[in-house]
């Protein structure tokens, strides 16, 4: 994707503490067999031989709401990409521990997997907590810009729903005022209730509660694609 409102720059870093012994393991044998392949298009076929609906989820962190929507729905699939290493080892412990047959990951940017997903194929896109790149220059490095903007709608199919949660009133203001200009997506507030308030079937993750702990406000999103 040529595009050149957004820098693909990794906010923080991407390696944390050193694994344990069973976390290596998980890294070694479970996540070659639950990567999304290396090249082609992917979509419910290729990654689970049906036509099932399928949800991608941007930087799942430690991967407690995708493991949340994969276990709530498994008839349906998921895609979750994040490049940072602890956070996958964390996703793999659910998967494994929730016994969830209907996850592939790749641990890497979402953008280079999005790309490959046919136009139309997704349910489903969870943006949640993005790298706040809280500094006016780095603005172009959010996700909530055009270029990622564009491929989500791309994505998604007529219909589909687009999840954005965040904890950081710059990245809230710039997300309404981008998401507001958009006419391919139709925001799903009625009142302020509607963002205020954690809607259902939608986990509060470790990086939420401990951001509520510290006294942030939390704003949800839900844009239907038009
Ligand atoms: C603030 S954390 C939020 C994690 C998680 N979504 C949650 O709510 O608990 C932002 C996450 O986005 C990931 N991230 C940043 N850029 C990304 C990209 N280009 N593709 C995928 N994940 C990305 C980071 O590694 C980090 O784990």
């Amino acid at each position: 994707m040529a595009d050149p409102l957004t820098i693909r720059r990794l906010y923080g870093r991407s390696k944390g503490h050193k694994l344990r012994a069973g976390q290596e393991a998980l890294v070694e044998d479970l996540l070659p067999a639950l990567s999304v392949p290396d090249q082609g298009a992917i979509d419910s076929w290729t990654l689970f031989g049906d036509d099932r609906p399928l949800h991608f989820e941007i930087g799942f962190g430690a991967g407690e709401h995708l493991a949340y929507r994969a276990d709530l729905l498994p008839d349906h699939g998921f895609i979750g990409a994040e490049p940072f290493l602890n956070g996958v080892v964390g996703a793999l412990g659910h998967i494994r521990d929730r016994h969830l047959a209907n996850v592939r990951l790749h641990m890497g940017d979402a953008l280079d997997v999005l790309e490959r997903v046919p136009d139309g194929a997704l349910r489903f896109v969870y943006l949640l907590h993005p790298d706040p790149w809280p500094k006016a220059r780095h603005a172009k490095r959010r996700m909530i810009n055009p270029g990622p903007l564009d491929l989500i709608a791309a994505k998604l199919a007529p219909g589909g729903e687009f999840r954005l949660g965040t904890d950081d009133p710059v990245y809230c203001r710039w997300a309404m005022m981008i998401m507001g200009a958009r006419r391919d997506f139709e925001w799903l507030a009625e009142s302020a209730i509607d963002f205020l308030t954690r809607p259902g079937g939608w986990p509060e993750t470790r990086y939420e509660a401990k951001a509520r702990r510290q006294g942030r406000e939390v704003w949800y999103f839900r844009y239907r694609r038009v």
